[in-house]
Formats: C-alpha cells, sequence, structure tokens
C-alpha cells in the first residue's frame, strides 16, 4: 500500500505509449460526468492535476480560456503535448510538478480537475490543502477516482491493487473522501458513481504485469469467499476463472466558498 513519487513516474513512464492509446482512458465513461459536474466557463482557468496524458485537459480545452496539466511523469506529458499539438490546442501547457506542491500561487485557477489519479497521491490531504490553496474564492474541485465500497473491501482491494501497479497508494471509500475534502474546506455539493467493468487480462497487460505477478493477482482474489468477492467486485466465469472486475469511480464537486 506504500510507495512513492518516483514509483508512480517511473510506473507511468514506462506505460506512457498504452496509457496514450487507451480507449478507457481516453473516452471512459467518468470523462462527460466530471466536464458536466465542472460545468466549464469560457473565463475559467483550469489545472488538471495528474493530467497524465493529457485526457482531460484537452477535453476541457475547447470551453475554458486557459488549461494548465500537471504532472510527474514527463514521458506522459510528451505525449499530451504532441495530441495538444494535433489539435491545435493553443490554450493548454504541460508542466512536470507534484500534486501535493503544485507548483502556482495562491488563487491562480477558477477550476481544479483531477482524474483517475488521486489514489496514486502519498498525501491526499495535501493534495486537497493544495487545490483549495490555488483556487480563487468561488472556484471549484472536480475528481473522479475509483473508490472501495467498505473500509474491509479497501483492506482487501490496496493490496490486490499495489501488486498490478506499484504506484497504487489507497482506493478509499466516499466516506473518507468526504470527511478529507470538507477537513480541506470544501463544501460537497454533488457526487455519483460510475461503474467501469475491466476485463482482467486487458487490465494487467495495461500495466505491464509479469505471468508471475498475474498468477498472484489470481491467488489474491481466489482466497476470496463469495460474498467478499461480490463486495470487491470480482466477475468469475463458469469455469471458475476471474475474468473482470467492477470498479466504481466516483466523481465529485467541490466548491471553495
Ligand atoms: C491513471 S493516470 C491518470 C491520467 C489522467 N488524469 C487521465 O484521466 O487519463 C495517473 C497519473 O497520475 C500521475 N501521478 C501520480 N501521482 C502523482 C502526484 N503525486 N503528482 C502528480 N502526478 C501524479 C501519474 O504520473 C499518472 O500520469
Amino acid at each position: 500500500m506504500s510507495s512513492d513519487p518516483v514509483s508512480s513516474r517511473e510506473q507511468f513512464n514506462a506505460q506512457a505509449s498504452q496509457y496514450a492509446a487507451s480507449a478507457v482512458h481516453r473516452h471512459g465513461p467518468s470523462l462527460p460526468v466530471l466536464l458536466d459536474y465542472a460545468a466549464p466557463l469560457p473565463q475559467d482557468r483550469a489545472l488538471d492535476v495528474a493530467t497524465g496524458t493529457g485526457n482531460t485537459a484537452h477535453a476541457l480545452a475547447p470551453f475554458v480560456a486557459s488549461v494548465v496539466g500537471l504532472d510527474l511523469a514527463d514521458l506522459m506529458l510528451d505525449h499530451a503535448r504532441r495530441r495538444a499539438q494535433e489539435d491545435r490546442q493553443t490554450n493548454v501547457r504541460f508542466v512536470v510538478g507534484s500534486a501535493e506542491t503544485i507548483p502556482f500561487p495562491d488563487a491562480a485557477f477558477t477550476l481544479v480537475t483531477s482524474r483517475h489519479a488521486p489514489h496514486h497521491f502519498l498525501n491526499l490531504d495535501r493534495f486537497l490543502a493544495e487545490a483549495h490553496r490555488v483556487l480563487e474564492p468561488g472556484g471549484r474541485l472536480v475528481v473522479a477516482d475509483q473508490i472501495s465500497p467498505t473500509p474491509a473491501v479497501q483492506a482487501w482491494m490496496d493490496p490486490y491493487q499495489t501488486l498490478r501497479d506499484p504506484s497504487h497508494h489507497a482506493q478509499r471509500t466516499v466516506e473518507a473522501w468526504r470527511a478529507l475534502a470538507e477537513a480541506a474546506g470544501f463544501v460537497w455539493t454533488q457526487d455519483t458513481l460510475v461503474p467501469y467493468r475491466l476485463d482482467f487480462a486487458w487490465w494487467t497487460a495495461q500495466s505491464g504485469c509479469t505471468p508471475e505477478t498475474v498468477q498472484r493477482l489470481r491467488a489474491h482474489a481466489d482466497a476470496l469467499g463469495e460474498a467478499e468477492r461480490q463486495a470487491a467486485g470480482l466477475e468469475y466465469d463458469a469455469g471458475g476463472l476471474l475474468v473482470a472486475h467492477i470498479e466504481q469511480m466516483l466523481v465529485v464537486r467541490l466548491e471553495k466558498r
């Protein structure tokens, strides 16, 4: 369950080309919900934290004045820059930096987003404090991230996810998210869950798992009882082979009042 920013950078730099080509990440169903909650305006100055190959930054760009995409992984940002050039987006730029020490002054933005990334952050409380700091009063933070339905599922899920991707850190419950967001000073205004069905073969290939890691993941899952499998969203075929799991993405709009 532990990782450090270097392992996130290494993990995503190593998978950058695969990630850039992934339709699940580029067009996955959390993105339109995030955009709806963000309600981007022509005067918005947006920051997309842990932008990766820039999926959310590119989606916001046509609707706002400017977008900065921030990420630790420089090779992910290379793909993001290339795509912005191909799409002739001139109001987007990409900067190397950490979610926990955002390299911008207070009140620099009116909209902050972060999609499918906060479960990698070592200090979610620091990210939330930083997002709050760089937002203007009246600004909003819109997050999409995978959650665990209960603390018991999280205790099983974090080692499972970390085995597959060593840069995974913590897949919190909605209640834990809410407590941290409110402690950082945000008002929780809107939320929903968006389910993703992730094919096991695709999911393990996407993060570069070796055959040995795939076997260890199967063993970790197979040790669960039926009720626990259901709670964790695991899907088995008739022959008893793990084929997929359902990951619930929390999309939430937080406001700085
Ligand atoms: C699963 S990708 C999500 C990318 C993108 N937001 C999207 O929706 O496609 C996670 C990204 O988080 C970045 N990341 C992880 N920890 C970070 C941190 N502490 N600060 C900045 N970026 C981080 C990784 O480098 C990676 O590019």
